[in-house]
């Protein structure tokens, strides 16, 4: 993209009322502090730099600026999240961009939808009788089957290539799509063979990717994309794109794709299910972007209930409100509203335990209250629970309930609970510390492809690197000292290439670096300064060169590019 005017867009835009809109933020210093929205803490230590306008957070490590934040908080490409930015400080977007690559984005889509179209004609063809029979059989209406754009893939190993070549498409972008495999003699066939095809549907109402699941018993059940160009199974919810629009004020979250299929068709259109993987916080976060309150409803067997707790805490860090719907009778939530209809399923849905409620019910479940060495650990399990509440009110109501189950008074239970609490965030701050103070956690980036193979060298280069972004005069100095060679790391000699260049302003660095190394950049800009400037230079640049004897190493012996592009490449 145009630099002038991502310039002009980070002069107008402020990263810190950016973030205000999704993060508390408390001044101190010169910096704002607030809890990370992108990893579970309770002790704040995502900052925010006005000044510099970039975010740091010390606890997962993340940083960047303000395209970076909304990207990540958004789920959103850089060029979307420019455009956003864009049009909150009323600037146009300039059009030419990188066209091959929206080109080929667009294509993707295309071809996505007209699979889809494919795979949904396909069910009036005589040889998709089983399909349409199995689709009778699990009660699914038409009406259901056109919303959701349902389909079948024909028991054919090329049936869907050979329509969409006929459309124009190529078998590498059909590969790319994730439509069709390469065979072992690198002849590529149809992903999906004789199965009933669900089309994955972003917010924005475009196909990304379908999941197939088979007409009998045979194994694996769901078969689904892989992630792609357009699509990644963390980031989407399958039935999103209508539960969005729905009216209940809060999504239920379902186990399975035929779960929510079945719960829209009875009138729950707010209900949604995470792709064949567990609720990802991203997952959570992009729930919490449409409500503050979501209900769990998943399968009744010990894996879905394991699941739900698993999904609880999730919801915790993004500050959405979780109930928890019980089943019984039934396996799934399909299976109840088939057997009892949707009067029952409201019924349940409106007697739903709150969270800590039912966490509590699961612990208390483990343990004979009878038995007093068994209330005893009763009482220590369910008060490391409610230790975990914020909400101080709330752990008073719930300690009593404890107390009550346990015959012991509520009292006792809270001073319990207090010392856990105390305990815990005695626990959180030595962690803290710990990763602050020690010299290789410090020094290492928490992208495991940028791993520094010499610590001691790398930290004494981010050193040298965190002067200078900070106080560019030292420049000539440190061209005299060190070049880019000497660098053991190949993030930071990319940074060190970059500011001999004269990029030091986080504007520049953030398009010209790749995320993970401008994210390395936020955290060397966020750090303090040394008193002597120039002795500090020195120093490291002298350990530099020290650890370069030892270690005998040429330095960087990779051209860090290419090291980055691979890093892309591979995710
Ligand atoms: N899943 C998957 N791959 C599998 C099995 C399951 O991706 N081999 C995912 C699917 O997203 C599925 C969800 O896990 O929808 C829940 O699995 P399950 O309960 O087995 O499927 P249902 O959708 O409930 O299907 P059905 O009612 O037909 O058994
Ligand atoms: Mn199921």
């Amino acid at each position: 993209m145009d630099q002038r005017f991502l310039d002009d867009l980070f002069a107008r835009v402020d990263i810190v009322s950016l973030v205000s809109k999704y993060v508390h933020l408390t001044k101190k210093g010169g910096n704002h502090f607030g809890l990370c929205p992108f990893h579970n803490e309770k002790t704040p230590s995502f900052s925010v730099n006005g000044e510099k306008q970039i975010f740091h957070c010390f606890g997962c490590g993340v940083g960047g600026g303000a395209v970076q934040f909304l990207m990540k908080m958004e789920n959103l490409e850089f060029r979307d999240a420019v455009a956003q930015l864009a049009e909150s400080v009323g600037m146009e977007v300039p059009v030419d961009g990188n066209p091959g690559e929206s080109r080929r984005r667009d294509r993707l889509y295309d071809l996505m939808r007209e699979a889809a179209r494919h795979f949904h004609a396909n069910l009036k063809r005589p040889e998709a009788a089983a399909a349409v029979e199995y689709i009778r059989r699990r009660a699914l209406q038409p009406q259901t089957v056109t919303r959701f754009g349902l389909g079948y893939s024909m028991d054919s190993w090329d049936d869907l290539s050979r329509a969409m070549k006929a459309k124009g498409y190529t078998e590498e972008e059909l590969l790319f799509a994730g439509l069709t495999v390469r065979g072992k003699n690198n002849s590529a066939y149809d992903r999906f063979r004789g199965r009933l095809m669900f089309p994955i549907i972003d917010v924005r109402g475009r196909v990304i990717a379908f999941g197939g699941r088979v007409l009998d018993d045979s194994l694996p059940k769901y078969l689904n994309s892989p992630d792609t160009p357009i699509f990644n199974k963390t980031q989407n919810l399958f039935g999103l794109n209508y539960a969005k629009k729905s009216k209940h004020g809060k999504l239920i979250l379902a186990e399975g794709y035929m779960d929510v299929i079945s719960l829209h068709q009875a009138g729950f259109d707010c209900a949604v299910a995470s792709l064949g993987t567990s609720l990802t916080a991203e997952q959570a976060r992009i729930i919490s972007r449409y409500t503050d309150r979501c209900v769990i409803s998943y399968d009744a067997d010990e894996a879905g209930q394991k699941a739900a707790q698993r999904a609880i805490q999730i919801f915790g860090g993004a500050g959405v409100t979780v109930q928890v719907l019980r089943i019984s009778g039934a396996k799934d939530p399909d299976e109840f509203i088939k057997k009892n209809g949707p009067e029952a399923f409201d019924e349940l849905l409106s007697r739903s335990e709150g969270q800590t409620e039912y966490r509590l019910r699961v612990i208390r479940q483990k343990y004979d209250l009878s038995q007093d060495d068994q209330r005893v650990a009763f009482l220590r399990e369910a008060s490391a629970m409610l230790a975990g509440i914020p909400n101080a009110v709330e752990r008073d109501v719930f300690a009593g309930r404890a107390a009550e189950a346990a015959g012991v008074s509520r009292e006792a239970v809270l001073i319990e609970v207090e010392k856990r609490r105390r305990a815990d965030q005695k626990k959180e701050r030595a962690e803290r510390h710990r990763a602050d103070v020690s010299p290789v956690n410090r020094a290492q980036p928490r992208e495991r492809e940028l791993r520094y193979r010499d610590a001691a060298s790398a930290m004494a280069e981010e050193g040298v690197l965190s002067l200078l972004l900070q106080r560019p005069e030292h420049i000539e100095e440190a061209k005299k000292l060190l070049s880019p060679e000497d660098f053991s790391a190949p993030p930071l000699a990319e940074i060190y290439r970059r500011v001999l260049e004269g990029q030091t302003e986080t504007s520049q660095l953030s398009v010209s670096l790749a995320p993970e190394v401008f994210s390395l950049c936020t955290k060397l800009l966020m750090r303090e300064l040394p008193v002597d400037e120039l002795r500090a230079l020195r120093d490291c640049a002298g350990r530099i060169r020290t650890e370069r004897l030892k270690t005998g190493a040429e330095g960087t012996e990779e051209d860090p590019l290419l090291a980055f592009r691979k890093i892309k490449a591979n995710k």
